[in-house]
């Protein structure tokens, strides 16, 4: 008797989708990431870059695609903080970067091998800037030819829509921003380092509270009939709208939109009506300014869904609560990503679509 089977298919366990294998791995590719990475005293020590790595770096350039580019902007809202000039780029508009020798350009690729992204380090090498590569694949492209590599250590993904790597790009970008900020002399290392290390020390623990106690599915099934889907955040919370319409639009197919929470009144706020479901972030710095943009949704007639650490007070306004465990506000957005994951997850899978193979979508884009 032969048994027909491929790698594939095993590899998924009890999970029908490695998507939701991914997603439920988090605790573990995160503390991989996180692996003798943060020394007792709550500092970072990174193999690849001992102190004085940066000291000539005067501003930091990310390159980025896709999820990837979400991440970015974590690591620029990081660099910021600590007083470092920072900025992304989404790697296919790096056209003519200005850069001398004193950039470092900081590639973001799970893959390492995404043209845009490949051009975009290559743009920055031909202009003069010193390079790293932050990616989860040892040996690609990315990382062979950056002067630098920063392996992110998720493990495979095999899922299109990427998740565990997401997180570890965030939590890599996280430590690299504090090297950076204790090299550079413009730098200000966050006063509160031994705290929100050894908080981010336990991101694997919230995660798996997070997986735990989530109600994604019931929110899911409750609003799986809504035209479309909004995301609204501010600060770090800005970057996790946009993961999570990403995720939404590429596996549920239906019309979903990521937006800094103060852009909805300057041209979004049109298109939302009763038809509408907006996931509010209230986690983090600024979530607390995101409520008023919350309530001129549900003022419309839209279901808001309010994300928030558990003992938030959401409003009256709120339809539904995502909660999550209470954290630095600096990382609870990653938190807020990892139920909003499993929004985007569940409403797939209700609507049977192709979680790991998203029509017209590939892992790796190799063309410009
Ligand atoms: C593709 C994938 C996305 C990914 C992007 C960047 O579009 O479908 O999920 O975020 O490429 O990939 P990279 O490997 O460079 O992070």
């Amino acid at each position: 008797e032969t048994v027909e089977w491929n790698a594939e298919e095993t590899g998924k366990g009890q999970y029908d989708h490695y998507m939701l294998k991914e997603i439920d791995e988090q605790p573990d590719s995160l503390a991989n990431t996180l692996s003798g990475r943060i020394t007792d005293d709550g500092d970072v020590s990174l193999e690849e870059f001992p102190p004085g790595t940066f000291e000539d770096v005067d501003e930091v350039q990310f390159v980025a695609c896709g999820t990837s580019y979400h991440a970015a902007l974590y690591g620029v809202q990081a660099l910021e903080n600590a007083g470092v000039r920072a900025r992304a780029t989404i790697a296919s508009e790096y056209q003519t970067p200005t850069v001398d020798e004193n950039t470092l350009a900081v590639a973001v690729t799970q893959s390492g091998e995404t043209a845009d992204t490949l051009s975009a380090l290559r743009a920055a090498e031909a202009a003069g800037a010193e390079t790293v590569a932050v990616t989860n694949v040892v040996g690609s492209s990315a990382a062979r030819e950056a002067d630098h590599a920063l392996y992110i250590r998720a493990g495979p993904e095999i899922g299109v829509a990427a998740t565990k790597t997401f997180s570890s790009q965030v939590a890599t970008l996280t430590m690299l921003s504090h090297r950076l900020a204790d090299d550079l002399e413009q730098g200000t290392p966050r006063e509160d380092a031994a705290e929100f290390f050894s908080e981010l020390e336990k991101l694997p623990e919230y995660v798996e509270q997070t997986l735990k106690t989530s109600n994604a599915k019931a929110v899911s099934e409750r609003y799986l009939d809504k035209g479309s889907y909004f995301f609204i955040g501010r600060d770090n919370e800005y970057p996790v709208a946009l993961e999570g319409a990403l995720k939404f639009k590429e596996i549920t197919y239906e019309h979903a939109e990521g937006f800094a929470s103060g852009e909805l009144k300057h041209g979004p706020l049109a298109l939302v009506t009763p038809n509408a479901a907006v996931f509010a972030l209230f986690t983090g710095r600024r979530g607390e300014g995101t409520r008023k943009n919350a309530e001129e949704a549900h003022t419309r007639g839209a279901n808001v869904i309010g994300v928030a650490t558990h003992g938030t007070d959401v409003g009256g306004f709120a339809d539904a609560t995502l909660r999550v465990p209470e954290t630095h506000p600096d990382i609870a957005g990653l938190l807020a990503n990892v139920q909003l994951q499993l929004v985007s997850y569940h409403t797939a899978n209700m609507l049977e679509r192709e979680i790991d193979k998203p029509r017209n979508l590939a892992k790796s884009v190799t063309v410009e």
